[in-house]
C-alpha cells in the first residue's frame, strides 16, 4: 500500500508539461475497437484508467502495444464481446465500450461500470438512447445483454440532460448505424470532439461535436488512424490551484487554454495574474489568496464539476467566504471531512459548501475518497505547514500521470512511499 508525504508550506514555482487528457483517452480507447485498420494513439497519459482499458481491449481480442505516450492497437483480430465484471469495475468509462461492441459484434455482455462514488450514477440514459438505435437490452442479474438484428438503425435521440458519456455511447453505437443519428442536447465537452476528431480521422462523419447538436451519418465500416490526444483540462486546473493555493508561480506547458478558460474568472477573482499564450498558461498568486464568491459547477463551458475539489483545497486559504454550488453530481462533496482534517473550515448543506478561508492550514493524515477529492488532499497538504500524509492514492493514480514528479519539478517536497 503506497502513501504520499508532503511537507507542505514551501511555494510552487516552475514549470510544468501538461499530460494528454483522461477523459479523451478512455473514450477513444474504447473507440479503437470499432476500427478495421491499426490505430495509434500519442499523448495517451501514464494513469491505471489507461491501464484499465487496454486491459479490455486486450481481453476483446486487440493487440496492444504501448511505448511511452503512445499507444498502437490493432483491433482487427478482436473477436470478444463479453467484458467480464472485474474489468468493468475498475473504471466508469467501461460503460461506453457497450456502444461500441453492440455495433462492431452485434451482441455484448458486460456488468455495470465502476469510478469514483459521487452519488447514484446511472446509466439509464445510455440503455435508453442505445435502445433508440435498435439495441436490444436485458438488465439483468447485475448483467446488461443487448444484442441487435441486423444494423442499428440512425434515429434523433433528445437526452434530457447532456450527459458525457450518454453522448459518448450513442456516437459509438451510431457511427456505423444505417442512416442518420441526431443528438439534441448532446455533451458539448472538448473531449466529444476529440472523440468525433479520431472518429472523423478514421472515416466517420460526424458533425456538429462542440455544440449541443450532433449529427452521425453511419458509414459502413471504419479505417484507422493516427491521433494525438488533446491536453488534460482538469489537470491544468489542478496545478493552477496548487500553485495558487501557495502562493506560487507556475507556467503550464502543452495546454490547450481554450478548454481551460471556465475555470480562469475564478483564478483572476482570487487575485491571481493569468497570462494566456498559444498553448501555455502562466499563473502568478499573490502572498494571500481573496475569497472567490460563487463556484457553480455547470456543463461545459460551465465550470467544471471535476474541479470543483482542487479548487475548494484551494479556497480553504483564501481570505473571506467562498460558496460552492454542485449542480452536476449528488454527492461530490466527499473530500470535505478529509479537509477539515487540515484545519479547513468547510459547512456542506446538500449541494452547497462554504468554505469560510483560514490563515493557514496544519499537516494531517487524510485519505483519498474520489480522483479529484483525492486531488485537492495533495493541494491542501502543500499549503499545509509540517509532513502530511495521504491515504488511498490508487484514486489520484487513476487521474493524475507522474504527479510526484511534475510537483517536485516545482518544489514541492512530495514522495510516494509503499509500505
Ligand atoms: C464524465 O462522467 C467524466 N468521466 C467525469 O469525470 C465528469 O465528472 C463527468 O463526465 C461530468 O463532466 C469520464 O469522462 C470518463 P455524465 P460521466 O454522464 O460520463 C447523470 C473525473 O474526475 N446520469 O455527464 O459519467 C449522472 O448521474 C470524472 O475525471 C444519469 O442520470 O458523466 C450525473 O449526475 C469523474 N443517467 C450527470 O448525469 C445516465 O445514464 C452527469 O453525468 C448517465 C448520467
Amino acid at each position: 500500500m503506497a502513501v504520499l508525504t508532503i511537507e507542505g508550506g514551501k511555494r510552487l514555482s516552475g514549470e510544468v508539461e501538461i499530460h494528454g487528457a483522461k477523459n479523451s483517452a478512455l473514450p477513444i480507447l474504447a473507440a479503437t475497437f470499432l476500427c478495421n485498420e491499426k490505430c495509434t494513439l500519442q499523448n495517451c497519459p501514464a494513469l491505471s484508467d489507461v491501464d484499465a482499458s487496454i486491459k479490455i481491449l486486450k481481453h476483446l481480442g486487440c493487440k496492444v502495444v504501448r511505448e511511452g505516450d503512445q499507444i498502437e492497437i490493432d483491433p482487427t483480430a478482436a473477436h470478444n464481446c463479453t467484458i467480464p465484471d472485474e474489468l468493468m469495475r475498475e473504471m466508469r468509462s467501461s460503460i461506453v465500450f457497450l456502444g461500441a461492441l453492440i455495433a462492431k459484434c452485434g451482441k455484448a455482455r458486460i456488468s455495470y461500470p465502476g469510478g469514483c462514488e459521487l452519488g447514484p450514477r446511472p446509466v439509464d440514459l445510455h440503455i435508453l438512447s442505445l435502445q433508440k438505435l435498435g439495441a436490444l437490452i436485458d438488465e439483468r442479474f447485475g448483467s446488461i445483454r443487448c444484442r441487435r438484428v441486423g444494423r442499428l438503425c440512425g434515429n434523433t435521440i433528445n437526452l434530457p440532460l447532456p450527459s458525457v458519456g450518454t453522448t459518448e455511447n450513442i456516437i459509438l453505437a451510431s457511427v456505423t448505424a444505417r442512416g442518420i443519428t441526431k443528438i439534441h442536447n448532446a455533451a458539448r465537452e472538448p473531449e466529444i470532439m476529440d472523440l468525433a476528431g479520431f472518429l472523423n480521422a478514421c472515416g466517420a462523419k460526424i458533425s456538429g461535436a462542440g455544440d449541443s447538436v450532433i449529427t452521425i451519418e453511419g458509414v459502413e465500416k471504419l479505417g484507422g488512424c493516427t491521433h494525438r490526444i488533446i491536453s488534460d483540462r482538469i489537470e491544468a486546473a489542478t496545478y493552477m490551484a496548487a500553485a495558487a493555493a501557495t502562493g506560487g508561480e507556475v507556467l503550464l506547458k502543452k495546454v490547450q487554454p481554450d478548454y481551460v478558460e471556465p475555470v480562469f474568472y475564478a483564478f483572476r477573482e482570487a487575485g491571481c495574474e493569468l497570462e494566456i499564450g498559444a498553448d501555455t498558461i502562466l499563473l502568478r498568486a499573490p502572498a494571500r489568496l481573496n475569497r472567490i464568491k460563487l463556484i457553480r459547477t455547470q456543463v461545459y463551458p460551465g465550470f467544471p464539476t471535476d474541479a470543483q475539489a482542487p479548487m475548494m483545497a484551494m479556497a480553504t486559504v483564501a481570505r473571506g467566504t467562498t460558496m460552492f454550488i454542485e449542480t452536476i453530481f449528488q454527492n461530490r462533496y466527499r473530500h470535505v471531512d478529509e479537509l477539515c482534517r487540515f484545519g479547513a473550515n468547510i459547512k456542506v448543506e446538500e449541494r452547497v459548501a462554504i468554505v469560510e478561508g483560514v490563515d493557514s492550514l496544519y499537516a494531517a493524515e487524510a485519505q483519498a475518497t474520489d480522483l479529484r477529492g483525492g486531488a485537492a488532499l495533495v493541494i491542501a497538504a502543500l499549503a499545509a505547514h509540517g509532513e502530511s500524509k495521504i491515504g488511498n492514492i490508487r484514486h489520484i493514480d487513476r487521474g493524475y500521470a507522474e504527479l510526484e514528479t511534475d510537483l517536485q519539478a516545482l518544489g514541492a517536497h512530495i514522495k510516494r512511499v509503499d509500505y
